[in-house]
């Protein structure tokens, strides 16, 4: 029977990265994984095939609505769906390909199967005919990932009724779109079915879009979704979905109860949030405990409650985000080898990926609001930065919020095209402990869009150039 240093039981960016990282460190390192390919959620029915539809459907509106402006005369557009998909397929293929080469190369052993710890050092993975086989190893790390939480009294078919991964894989572009929840996965996929000409109506339990991303980012944003054509029924849930027709009938009501509507959809997208993935693990046999939420428990240094089990990613608490369990795959690596493993969650930012992005890292204004701190905010739209204007791409704006007394800053939230690429320097900053005024002070390349972030800096000391 083969030993090892660590096992890993999950190929997701939690999973695959810890095991690169450990290879590093001179670790010999196997990774279990039960789906047919590697890369987990992310790679097969996550973040890669979303962003692949993402920008084929973003192509497509701009070929049918922004060509013309420039002077670019063009056929309008004919959607391919099947060639979308393929191209989407294409997508997801290369980046598996690219996560076994890296196995390969870093010696990792893959094992094929359903991984369950018997106890300390102790796995067992069992195939689909139910074949069983042990393996030994100094230690584990839990990698397996989040679910989709379900949304009681309606039952996903992936058809008619989806989750996020059957959203991913119409057939056909649905003339009306319910999306139940106003969060990432929503924004995300109802842009794409919007673009590609669904009618998309979005119910929200909250009075809000987007829960966790800066409230007045929320607020603007929403109505950029509006003007697109979006409808957002907040402080609203469904209760229940009728599917004895052709036609699916919501029923519609206010969060609060009373009196409900029946709203009429081809398709339903149900996703109201992920939870954590643990199903066949053996924990509660094992002796690894769990925490109110389902969710693995850990030690600041990712150590579960049984001796030489770790955890990290989804499965943990934290934002459910791919760059994040990577970050704690490095990390977990690194304290098994006896180094500072370490991640720093003030400074992780997320991104939603539509027309236009959001982006943000560190606090929100409602944050800082709530902790009792003192901070200052800058802010600067992109009607006043050069490269929008000549672009025509002027919807947005940056925000900067610094404390107040020593300048730091605390938190970056930004809505227009590209801020997902943007938001970086901003991270790096924070990672430093970078001051407002560093910001404003560091010479940026025009005309760019990251010039907006320079003078919202700026405009924190009431300075900005071009407003
Ligand atoms: P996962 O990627 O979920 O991987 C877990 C793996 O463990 C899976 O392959 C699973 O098969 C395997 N596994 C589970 N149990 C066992 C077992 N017992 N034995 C063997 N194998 C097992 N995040 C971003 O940062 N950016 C995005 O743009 C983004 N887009 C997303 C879009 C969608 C539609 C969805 C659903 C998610 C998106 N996410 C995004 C979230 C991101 O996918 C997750 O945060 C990330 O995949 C978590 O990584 P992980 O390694 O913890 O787990
Ligand atoms: P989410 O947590 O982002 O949003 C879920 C939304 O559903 C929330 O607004 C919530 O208030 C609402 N909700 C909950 N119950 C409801 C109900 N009964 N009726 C109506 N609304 C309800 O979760 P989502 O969008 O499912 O995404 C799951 C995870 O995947 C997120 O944690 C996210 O981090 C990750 N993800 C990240 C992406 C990115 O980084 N770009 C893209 C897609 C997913």
């Amino acid at each position: 029977m083969a030993t090892y240093d660590l096992v890993i039981i999950g190929t997701g960016p939690g999973g695959y990265v810890c095991a690169i990282r450990a290879a590093q460190l001179g670790m010999k390192v196997a990774v279990i994984e039960k789906n047919e390919t590697l890369g987990g959620t992310c790679l097969n029915i996550g973040c890669m095939p979303s962003k692949a539809l993402l920008h084929a459907s973003e192509m497509f509106e701009e070929a049918e609505h922004s060509f013309a402006k420039m002077g670019v005369s063009v056929p309008p557009p004919k959607l391919d769906l099947p060639s979308m998909m393929n191209f989407k397929q294409q997508g997801i293929d290369g980046n598996v390909k690219g996560v076994e080469f890296l196995m390969k190369k870093n010696k990792i052993d893959v094992i094929h199967g359903t991984g369950k710890i018997l106890g300390t050092g102790k796995l067992e993975v069992s195939n689909s005919d139910g074949k069983t086989q042990p393996v030994e190893t100094k230690n584990i790390v839990i990698a397996t990932g989040s679910d989709v939480a379900q949304l009681k009294g309606v039952e996903i078919d992936e058809k008619r009724i989806v989750s996020s991964t059957g959203a991913l894989s119409l057939d056909r572009v649905p003339e009306r779109l319910l999306v139940v929840g106003a969060g990432v996965i929503g924004l995300e996929l109802g842009s794409v079915w919007h673009r590609l000409g669904a009618k998309v109506t979005v119910v929200e339990f909250l009075d809000r879009i987007l829960p966790g991303m800066d409230g007045e980012v929320a607020k603007q944003f929403q109505r950029m979704l509006e003007k697109q054509g979006f409808a957002f029924k907040l402080s609203t849930k469904v209760t229940a979905i009728d599917t004895s027709g052709n036609t699916l009938v919501a029923k519609v009501e206010p969060a609060a109860g009373s009196a409900s509507e029946a709203v009429e959809a081809d398709v339903v997208l149900v996703c109201i949030g992920r939870v954590p993935y643990t199903e066949g693990l053996g924990l509660k046999e094992a002796g690894v405990a769990l925490d109110n939420r389902g969710r693995v428990q850990i030690d600041p240094h990712f150590a579960t409650s049984l001796k030489g089990v770790y955890a990290i990613g989804d499965v943990v608490a934290g934002p459910m985000l791919a760059h994040k369990a990577e970050d704690e795959g490095v990390a977990v690596a690194e304290i098994l080898a006896g180094q500072a493993g370490h991640v720093n969650y003030d400074v992780i930012p997320g991104v939603v990926y539509t027309t236009p992005e959001v982006s943000a890292v560190g606090k929100t204004e409602e944050e800082l609001k709530q902790a009792g701190v003192a901070y200052t905010s800058g802010k600067f739209p992109f009607t006043a930065n050069g490269r929008s204007k000549v672009n025509q791409t002027t919807d947005g704006f940056v925000k900067v919020l610094a404390d107040a007394k020593t300048d730091r800053v605390l938190g970056v939230h930004i809505v227009g095209r590209e801020a997902g690429e943007m938001i970086h320097e901003a991270a790096v900053l924070m990672e430093f402990g970078g001051s407002a005024e560093d910001l404003a002070r560091t010479c940026h390349a025009h005309p760019t869009r990251s010039e907006a972030i320079k003078e919202a800096a700026l405009a924190v000391g009431k300075r900005a150039i071009h407003m």
